[in-house]
């Protein structure tokens, strides 16, 4: 395993970046005239010398059973604490709390992915019915309590909110985990968290498919049990109550329908348990160096304030807006910007269940003309696609977006523009949101109504948020140097999450050690927060996100560990020695290329290469499918037997890999790069270049 300085190892030579600068846009007069945040002279109270009180106004947003009476400890850095003292429920502050004024709006609208199948236009007084009918079958039924965990398996339908918000009504702690990753990956993240319920779906819509998603329950406990862990209980939700879809068998005595064992909660309720500010709240594993998935613990107080702050005032949300965020609960979004902000607010959010592009390319903008809605937040990935696919469709249908949000990856000008001109028809402000699981909410963002827009950078941090890159020797690169480094957050923030559950040494190795001077201060300012991300800074201010710099391959915007990509590959019995490496892709940013030697006497064939996909699939989802798979004689290695997945990625990538007469077998780099690029001459691919940046040797 790398150490913490290898970890964030790069040098600057390998990061430098030339790129013309754009022009930026403004705001539109109409956006600002009716925006949360208009008011210039309001940016100066999130100065430094007012931190950390300013964030109180962030915990204003929401309804405190008990008022905190710290804002900020420092005493255990840096495991800072927020709002020490106050007592809060998040299922009361989203739901409970919204019903004197807005019980029949709609909280959300559930559009499933059949356009001839019912929308489910789903109010707060309904919301509030059937969180506490489900958080009283969690209590009575599955007999969890207050901080215990539950483990979440579930696609994009309004059960998973509901039972998110359940968990929060009784202080028990939720881990979902992203409906698309395998049965295998669902089981190791409830083992890790200690979870002996998992709380699942028989089916759902998937490009048109009815998907058995059940069968995924099954091998979740098995792979937990085989880790130490026992599910007793697994709740299956129906994706048609009634009736099943999925052929998986229940297993008597640990698998129940929900709807039935619901039918003996009806109107039901629970009081709301009053949490700990620092109670956590959930638990989102992510990946990193290693290739154990990190359990990322978010607090009740600090994230729920931070993320309904931000959800006002970058989002822009109001009450009667119609907000369409397109990312998957399952993801650090979707929790942050699907559920918790926008719910805290009484926003009407859309949850649509499927892909974008089924049944045609019009699907989305015919979503947003029925439903009015007026906020659309994506990724990079999703608008690359629906440009691809349909590139005037937007400009048929009659809906108007006054604010749009891209996330998750780096937007390269180009589809920026696209967005901008077509999707927003020139009338919708675009934020560009930088942050990470670990953040809770935004890092880096323009306020929409006060600072233009330059296409593909995020911007300057986000009100309160005190963004510095720093060199590997900890010295500030300044604005306007065209140098990159390691980009980190000066002072902490309330939605900033606690630590890795059961791993605080590594917490503090892999986001505090490399840059903190002194490990026993408890002065704020001796803990940076580092982020893990390569970026520059320009003379304006805003900065530009280049990429992960800890062994991480974004692709199509989601989170894959390189290492646990070839662990994945390593579970072929056939395979020696694997690599994964990112290559660049027009669609999806970037897709993992994987390498494997096999072991002795075994000849390289396709069949090979299809166990390899399929391990990938089985360990870790179909997300994690990788663009080539190929078979070398043996990996480039460095003469103490690293592999240099640089050179492979040189090659991947049609780069020139540069100097390998160090390398123990340097003649075995010409061999792999025959195989995978052919005798042709061999165009380097624009761009393509800048992959390498994310590459660090073993
Ligand atoms: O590399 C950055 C990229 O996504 C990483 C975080 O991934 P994850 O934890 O899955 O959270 C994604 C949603 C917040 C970051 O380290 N990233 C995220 N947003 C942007 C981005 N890269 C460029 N521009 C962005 N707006």
């Amino acid at each position: 395993m790398p150490s913490a300085e290898e970890a964030s190892e790069m040098s600057e030579a390998q990061i430098a970046v030339h790129w013309k600068e754009e022009e930026k846009i403004p705001p539109s007069p109409k956006f600002v005239a009716q925006a949360n945040l208009a008011d210039p002279k309001s940016l100066e109270r999130f100065s430094l010398e007012n931190f950390p009180d300013f964030f109180e106004e962030y915990a204003e947003l929401l309804d405190w059973s008990q008022r905190w009476q710290t804002t900020l400890d420092t005493s255990n850095a840096p495991f800072w604490k927020w709002f020490v003292g106050g007592k809060l429920n998040a299922s009361y502050n989203c739901v409970d709390r919204h019903l004197a004024k807005y019980a029949d709006k709609a909280a959300f609208i559930f559009v499933p992915e059949l356009e001839d199948q019912p929308q489910v236009r789903m109010t707060y007084q309904d919301l509030y019915e059937r969180v506490n009918e489900f958080a009283s079958l969690l209590r009575d039924f599955a007999g969890v309590k207050a901080g215990d965990r539950v483990t979440f398996h579930m696609p994009m339908v309004p059960e998973l909110p509901v039972s998110m918000l359940a968990c929060a009504r009784l202080g028990v702690v939720h881990s979902q985990v992203f409906g698309g990753f395998s049965g295998q990956a669902c089981g190791v993240r409830a083992a890790d968290s200690g979870s002996r319920v998992l709380v699942t779906i028989d089916g759902y819509y998937r490009n048109g498919n009815l998907i058995d998603h059940k069968a995924n329950a099954d091998i979740a406990v098995k792979a937990a049990k085989e880790l130490g862990q026992d599910v007793d209980k697994v709740l299956v939700w129906r994706r048609h109550p009634g009736r099943n879809s999925s052929k998986t068998p229940m297993l008597e005595g640990r698998d129940y329908f929900v709807d039935e064992v619901l039918k003996g909660y009806v109107g039901k309720r629970v009081e709301p348990v009053q949490m700990d500010a620092e109670a956590p709240l959930f638990l989102m594993y992510t990946s990193g160096t290693t290739g154990k998935p990190k359990g990322c613990q978010h607090r009740t107080g600090g994230y729920l304030a931070y993320v309904a702050w931000t959800s006002k005032y970058i989002l822009d949300i109001h009450p009667e807006d119609v907000y369409w965020c397109m990312a998957d609960i399952g993801w650090i979004t979707g929790h942050s910007y699907i559920v918790y902000g926008p719910l805290a607010l009484a926003a009407t959010g859309v949850l649509y269940e499927g892909v974008p592009t089924y049944p045609d390319p019009g699907r989305p903008w015919r979503i947003a003309e029925e439903l009015g809605v007026s906020i659309f937040h994506t990724s990079p990935t999703a608008i690359r696609q629906m440009r691809k696919t349909g590139p005037a469709e937007p400009t048929k249908y009659g809906y108007h977006f006054k604010s749009m949000t891209t996330v998750g990856e780096p937007i390269e000008p180009d589809v920026w523009r696209w967005y901008y001109d077509v999707v927003g028809k020139k009338e919708a402000v675009i934020t560009d949101t930088w942050w990470m699981t670990e953040t809770g909410g935004f890092l880096c963002s323009t306020v929409p109504a006060l600072m233009p827009m330059k296409p593909g950078s995020t911007g300057p941090g986000a009100p309160g948020i005190f963004p510095i890159i720093y060199d590997d020797s900890g010295n500030e690169i300044p604005r306007g140097s065209d140098r990159a480094g390691n980009i980190c957050i000066r002072a902490p923030w309330p939605g900033v999450f606690q630590t890795i559950w059961g791993d605080s040494e590594r917490y503090v190795r892999q986001y505090y050690s490399k840059y903190n001077k002194n490990k026993d201060s408890k002065d704020w300012r001796d803990w940076p927060f580092m982020c893990g991300d390569g970026a520059v800074l320009a003379a304006d201010g805003y900065f530009r996100i280049l990429g992960r710099l800890d062994d991480v391959i974004k692709v199509a915007g989601h989170r894959l560990g390189t290492k646990e990509l070839e662990n994945a590959a390593l579970t072929v019995p056939e395979v020696a020695e694997a690599a994964a490496v990112p290559i660049a892709d027009e669609m999806k940013g970037r897709m993992p290329d994987i390498y494997v030697s096999l072991k002795p006497g075994i000849e390289p064939s396709d069949e090979v290469k299809k166990k390899v996909t399929r391990a990938l699939e089985e360990e870790i989802g179909k997300i994690a499918r990788p663009k080539n798979v190929y078979i070398v004689p043996d990996m480039p290695k460095t003469r103490s037997g690293k592999i240099m997945r640089r050179v492979l990625a040189s090659i991947s990538n049609h780069v020139d890999y540069g100097d390998i007469t160090t390398l123990a077998n340097p003649e075995v780099v010409e061999q792999v790069r025959l195989l995978v690029q052919g005798t042709g001459k061999v165009t380097p691919k624009a761009g393509h270049e800048e992959v390498l940046r994310e590459v660090k040797e073993e």
